[in-house]
């Protein structure tokens, strides 16, 4: 059995979708970011001090160590894992769901992005103005990689969570 493993744009839902797919089907959940923290500590800092190409070279070896989990686990990826070719060749042996989300939704999940540097670096324009540019640039990315795609119609965390156990018991 592999890992449910979810992906898509920041901002769609992948930490809380995926703390409730663990919890109904009583799997660990992992997240990759909280992770990086706990290791590296904050992003922002990260980022500021040793710049984009190494936090995604880390984040890399944390997504390959993660998806080698003892157990089937859920583990929600950061929003930009998918640009490393070695982490999409990897996702081909997992079930993969993508998160879409509307760029409503995401604007109001976002906020002021002070977590995401690659939302406020270097600009002052708001951070939703980066995350449209960002998300046209990676849609093909996820869609490439991902099994099933979770609508962003269905808007509650429970809505999403049922989808992708219905999908993924369709798909044994
Ligand atoms: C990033 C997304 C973030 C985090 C980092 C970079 C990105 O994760 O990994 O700030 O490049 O899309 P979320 O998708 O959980 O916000």
């Amino acid at each position: 059995m592999s890992n449910i493993v979810l992906i898509g744009p920041m901002g769609s839902g992948k930490s809380t979708v995926g703390a409730a797919l663990a919890r109904r089907l009583g799997r660990p959940h992992v997240d990759t970011d909280h992770f990086f923290v706990a290791r590296n500590g904050p992003i922002p800092d990260y980022f500021s001090t040793y710049g984009e190409e190494a936090f995604r070279a880390e984040e890399a070896r944390i997504v390959a160590e993660l998806l080698d989990a003892p157990r089937p686990s859920v583990v929600s990826l950061g929003g930009g894992s998918v640009v490393s070719a070695a982490t999409r060749a990897l996702l081909k042996t997992q079930f993969v769901v993508m998160l879409d989300v509307t760029e409503a939704q995401a604007k109001a999940r976002i906020g002021d992005a002070a977590t995401r540097p690659m939302l406020t670096a270097g600009t002052s324009a708001p951070p939703i103005e980066r995350w449209k540019r960002i998300y046209a640039e990676r849609e093909p990315l996820y869609r490439e990689c991902a099994d099933l795609i979770v609508s962003a119609a269905e808007a509650t965390i429970e809505d999403r969570a049922q989808t992708i156990i219905e999908a993924m018991r369709r798909d044994r």
